[in-house]
């Protein structure tokens, strides 16, 4: 990691949306784009294709050692396009199924150390917008301005909800919530990097904000720190 590369960090639980705050900011300065929980769904879609059960840590972090993984740049709707090992991976780590695997995987310290490098990989100028739980706490404490959005669990599970259903995948929204409860549960108790602010980030909540509002409070900081 360079420390002449800014870093704005955008951390937070799961439905708040990071990813769609992440690519806007991104967009607009013109930076590279870390999807940190894309990393963890992709580990979660490799293990279950090469049979590495969920409790074994060891070979989950071996897996997680060996990816190789690059993004094309997305949109909106779907701010990065991941490549597993040279193939482009569809929609099929966006669902819950595989967040909830996801979010079992990432409980491991072998796992969270084997993604350390990847993660810093990707800091490259002009700057890095990363995006996740830990980026402000663990992976990027140096980073210039740190962000952390949080939203009540009903409007999270609403977003999730229809942002499935806009890309056509099946949701139920009861489900969701339960699911969005136990995930926040989970990452945020675990004993390492759980999910928490970082003590000198700024916290947004978007519960009753629109994109727009959540982006003009965000880029409010970025040009507070001449960024
Ligand atoms: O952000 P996303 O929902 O894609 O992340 C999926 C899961 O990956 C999260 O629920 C969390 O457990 C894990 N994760 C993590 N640290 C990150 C990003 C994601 O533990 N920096």
């Amino acid at each position: 990691m360079s420390n002449s590369v800014p870093v704005i960090t955008l951390d937070g639980p799961s439905g708040v949306g990071k990813g769609t705050i992440a690519w806007h900011l991104a967009t607009k300065l013109g930076w590279h784009l870390l999807d940190s929980g894309a990393l963890y769904r992709l580990l979660a879609l490799a293990s279950k294709q090469q049979q590495v059960a969920l409790d074994d840590e060891q070979g989950l972090a071996q897996l997680a050692s060996q990816m190789d993984v690059s993004f094309r740049s997305g949109d909106e709707s779907c701010p990065v396009y991941p490549l597993l090992n040279g193939v482009a991976v569809g929609d099929e780590i966006r669902n819950e199924n595989c967040g909830n695997r996801a979010s079992q995987i990432a409980r491991y310290p072998g796992v969270r150390s084997a993604l350390l490098g990847l993660q810093h990989g990707f800091v490259s100028l002009p700057g890095l917008v990363a995006d996740g739980r830990d980026m402000g706490t663990v992976v990027f404490p140096q980073a210039e301005l740190k962000i952390f959005l949080s939203a009540s669990p009903e409007a999270r599970a609403q977003r999730r909800y229809k942002q499935l259903r806009d890309k056509g995948i099946d949701a139920s929204l009861p489900r969701l919530s339960r699911e969005i409860v136990e995930r926040d549960e989970r990452d945020r108790n675990r004993a390492i990097a759980p999910l928490i602010p970082a003590s000198d980030a700024i916290d947004i909540d978007t519960t009753t904000l629109d994109i727009e509002g959540v982006l003009a409070r965000v880029m409010a900081a970025v040009q507070q720190r001449g960024l």
